[in-house]
This record gives structure tokens, sequence and C-alpha cells, in this order.
């Protein structure tokens, strides 16, 4: 029979998995269909009782219900514990296990760029939940030093405090991470500033941005924010958020299948889509 996957958020219109994943499918030869599923809040109870009832296979849970799923679930992967969300979810023989592979998404998709992390001062941009996942991430895959700048100091703080991996960090303000951007090897900016419509805005300035530095924007629709800009015109090396976002798909797809894809036919597909 076919199997049913499926992702949850709202919106869900515009999202651009159900095309990636269904290519995948159709690529593999596995008989299944990925479907987008419109769930608001009130409503996600509901829908993950009725995703169990079916026998869904598998499904991504997208805004704004990353969080609130977690109490819905059987079983939670420690790192998505610890990170308090989950973007993927397995039907485990009927248990619906939680994942989160936005971090390891992020990694994956940076290492395509970067030989290794080992050692580097990273500045992270933000303290959502995309930056709790990259922190948490990047806090156990041996970098040296991990600061935080975000516009409320104590949301990066807490951020901080509650990672369970020992790691060098400190909260620094605004001038302070414009002084010293070349103390940073890579900058992980992880706020929504350089989406549309503000594509002119940017978090901090560059001006003491060093070429040695990684920039890379979790954004990627527009592919080049105005960050990316800056930086390539600084002489540093950037990356967009279609790794991200194709590399978190694709460990979803493993968890799913067992098989790891083509990452560069998801990316094809994914900027298709942008057009
Ligand atoms: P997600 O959970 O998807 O990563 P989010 O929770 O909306 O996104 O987090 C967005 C991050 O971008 C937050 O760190 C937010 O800063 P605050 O903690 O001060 O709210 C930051 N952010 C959003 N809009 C911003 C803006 N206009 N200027 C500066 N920071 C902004």
């Amino acid at each position: 029979m076919k199997k049913l996957y499926a992702v949850l958020g709202d919106p869900i219109a515009h999202s651009m998995s159900p095309a990636m994943h269904n290519d995948l499918f159709q690529l593999y030869g596995i008989d299944a269909h990925y479907q987008p599923f419109h769930v608001k809040r009130d409503n996600l109870e509901d829908a993950i009782k009725g995703l169990k009832a079916l026998g869904v296979a598998g499904f991504n849970i997208t805004v704004p219900h990353k969080e609130s799923i977690l109490p819905l679930l059987d079983k939670l992967d420690p790192l998505a514990e610890a990170i308090g969300a989950v973007n993927t979810v397995v039907n485990e023989n009927g248990t619906f296990v939680g994942y989160n592979t936005d971090g390891a998404g992020y990694l994956r998709g940076l290492l395509t760029e970067l030989p290794s992390i080992n050692d580097k001062n990273v500045l992270i941009i933000g303290a959502g939940g995309a930056a709790k996942a990259l922190y948490y991430t990047l806090a156990h895959s041996g970098v040296h030093k991990l600061d935080i700048y975000n516009r409320t100091a104590q949301k990066a703080q807490t951020i901080i405090n509650e990672c369970p991996y020992p790691i060098s960090s400190t909260v620094i303000g605004l001038e302070e991470a414009e002084q010293n951007l070349a103390d940073y090897q890579l900058l992980i900016q992880t706020t929504p500033i350089g989406m549309s419509p503000d594509i002119n805005k940017l978090p901090l300035s560059l001006h003491n941005l060093n070429a040695d530095t990684f920039v890379s924007d979790i954004i990627y629709n527009p592919l080049e924010t105005k960050i990316l800009r800056e930086a390539k015109r600084n002489g540093a090396k950037i990356q967009n958020g279609l790794e991200m976002f194709v590399f978190q798909g694709a460990l979803a797809f493993e968890k799913w299948t067992g098989i790891f894809p083509n990452t560069e036919r998801m990316k094809t597909n994914v900027l298709a889509q942008l057009g």
C-alpha cells in the first residue's frame, strides 16, 4: 500500500518540501506520497491523533508547530529534546518519534563549502528557534567558541544557559559584534532580516569584516540577502540557506527510507520552485 508522508504548518501553501520529497520518492521507486496539510495551532493535537490513526509513515513539522508538538509525540531524540523543537517525525511501529534535522542539516550543508569547523570562532546572529537548533548542534561539533548577538540579549543568554553541551560562549552587544567581526571565522545570520519585503536591511554593519570570515545566512528567499552581498564584496566566502533547507530534508528522507538522497537533485528541484 502507498505510504503517506506529510508536512504540517500554518501557512503551508508555499512549502517547497512536497515537490522535493515527491520527486525523491519517484527517483528511488518508493511507492509513497508527501502531502502538505494546513494545520492551525488549535488543531495540532487533533491532527497528530489523525495522522496516528491513519498510520502515516512520517511527517515534517514547520512554523508555528515545531515547539508545541513536543508533548504530543511518544518519544523524542535527545538532541531534539535538548533543542526543544522537532521538525521531523518518524512512525516507528506505531510510535511517533520526534527528531530535529535543522541543526544537523545546516552543518552538513556548511561542510559542503568548509573543510572543517573544528577550532573556529563562530558568531550567531539571532536567538530564535533556528538559532537555538544551530547553537546546540555546533556546541557539540568541535567549534572553539560560539558567541551570540541578538537584539534581545536575554534570549541569547537563555540559549547559552540551557545548552547541555559545554562550550565557550558569550552574549555580545551590537557594537562589540560590529567591532570584533574579524575575530570570527564563521558568521551565521538566523534572523528574518533581509527577507522580503525588507531586502535592503542588515542585522549589523560589516565594516570590519575580514575576507577570511565565512558568512552564511539561513534565508534562501531571496537567494542573496544584503548581508551576503556585502560579505561577498568584502571578499568573504558566502552560503545562503538553500543548503540547510535541502540537507534538513535529506536527513528527514534518510530517517524515513534509509536512503540518503541526491542533494544536488534536491537543490535543482528547489531552485526550479523558487523560479
Ligand atoms: P525562528 O524561530 O524561525 O528562528 P524567530 O523566533 O522569529 O524565528 O526568531 C527571530 C530572531 O530574529 C530573534 O532572535 C529576533 O530577535 P528578538 O529575540 O529580539 O525578537 C530576531 N529578529 C527578528 N526581527 C528582527 C529585527 N527587525 N531586528 C533584529 N532582530 C530581529
